[in-house]
């Protein structure tokens, strides 16, 4: 297929790449030429490094860059067969480029969005075919990270799905189908991850340093929360949990947490501006790591029932399939472990009743066990 990328930031240059890698001619558009000459430079960089260190010839990389064509006019976009938009979080903006892109490409071509937060009904709504239109969402860093969510809107034709998750499926990737709801798998599934290490660290259970060690040692994270959230940036998460809560219709179970709003207006986004959670300045004090099996065992589990029971929603949902879910989780967030499989693992009647004492102790709506959970604990059923 020949694509075309629109946008040619963090997302889009990272699209581009793995389109060229599978093969794929490639428009790489943006509106401003120095960030379009900025991609440009990166990505031979990156290229290069993959020389470096053995993983591609020198020929596969110039084959890469021969088929990229970096462009600041949308016209050549007339041969695409597969469009994917990656600029700016804004409705209007993106709702006017589409509109453009339709006047250029062909009748056949597919249109998509790499959006993490709008809805796709909604962008394929300002499309005179909205038939055409999905999202299709990649993970930062594009290049490795394996997953990709595919969104059919409510208007998208059934075929067009198939043909481009197929070829997304060519690019090496790990698709799973999701139903266009907010945050979608990842972004939804996550949320309690961060949010109740959060609401332990308010109530003062522990330090940041404590909860990152405990869901390491015994979850087997690759990174605690606070560290991942300071690797992701206080003001990228919190804006992430801000838009789930609001556009859940402001269910309290997503309610984001001060301490991390203060962090983010204090600028103390993380590992970008030095500070966030941690001190990355040389010689900083962080907090010490109380190693208390018994509590870092309950701060683990506290953590794992409440992504169990969000794991569990998105199914009783029907947002996406069992199977879906739990790759979503391993392929795009690097869980050690999908959580239905998980929760299978620790036993659902063991979720239950850490759901209930939790729900039995805040009398917070936060803790109330998802239905299906309850359902399968009586049927005495298994996810897998
Ligand atoms: P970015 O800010 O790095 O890049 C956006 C690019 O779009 C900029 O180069 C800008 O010049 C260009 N642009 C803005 N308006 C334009 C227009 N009218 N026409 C052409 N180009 C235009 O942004 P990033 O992080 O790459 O995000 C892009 C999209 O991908 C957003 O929708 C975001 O929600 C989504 N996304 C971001 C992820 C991330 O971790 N950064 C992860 C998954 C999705």
């Amino acid at each position: 297929m020949n694509i075309g990328v629109i946008g040619s930031g963090t997302m889009g240059s990272g699209i581009a790449q793995v389109a060229a890698t599978a093969n794929c001619k490639v428009h790489l558009y943006d509106i401003d030429p120095k960030v379009l000459d900025k991609a440009k430079q990166a990505l031979s960089k990156i290229l290069n490094r993959l020389i470096e260190k053995g993983r591609m010839d020198e020929e596969q990389v110039s084959g890469i860059l021969s088929r990229i064509n970096f462009t600041s006019d949308l016209k050549h976009f007339a041969d695409a067969d597969l469009v994917i938009e990656a600029i700016v979080e804004n409705p209007d903006i993106k709702a006017n480029v589409f509109q453009n892109v339709e006047s250029i490409v062909s009748e056949e071509c597919i249109i998509a969005s790499n959006t993490s937060s709008l809805s796709i009904t909604s962008l394929a709504a300002s499309l005179e075919k909205p038939e055409r239109f999905l999202g299709i969402h990649f993970f930062n860093p594009a290049p490795l990270m394996k997953l990709v969510e595919v969104i059919p809107a409510i208007q998208t034709d059934e075929t067009i799905f198939e043909k481009a998750r197929n070829e997304i499926d060519r690019w090496g990737k790990t698709t799973v189908k999701v139903k266009d709801t907010p945050g979608f798998i990842v972004n939804k599934v996550a949320r309690p991850f961060y949010g109740e290490s959060l609401r332990i660290l308010e109530e003062g259970l522990a330090n940041t340093s404590t909860i990152d060690w405990a869901m390491k040692t015994y979850g087997g994270f690759r990174m605690g929360p606070f560290e991942l959230m300071d690797f992701i940036g206080n003001d990228v998460n919190y804006t992430v949990t801000e838009t789930v809560f609001k556009a859940f219709y402001y269910d309290s179970r997503y309610k984001p947490a001060f301490t991390q709003k203060r962090l983010s207006e204090a600028g103390y986004l993380g590992r970008k501006t030095g500070k966030g959670y941690y001190d990355y300045s040389e010689n900083a004090m962080n907090p010490a790591i109380d190693e208390d099996e018994e509590k870092g065992r309950a701060i683990f589990t506290r953590v794992l029932v409440m992504l169990v029971n969000e794991a569990v929603d998105t199914l009783y949902l029907n947002i996406a399939d069992e199977k879906d879910i739990d790759l979503a989780m391993t392929n795009g967030v690097n869980y050690p472990k999908g959580l239905l499989k998980w929760a299978d693992e620790i036993g659902i009647d063991f979720c239950v009743q850490q759901l209930d004492d939790l729900f039995f102790e805040y009398k917070e709506e936060r803790y109330r066990c998802c239905p299906l959970l309850r359902r399968m604990q009586e049927e005495d059923a298994t996810f897998f």
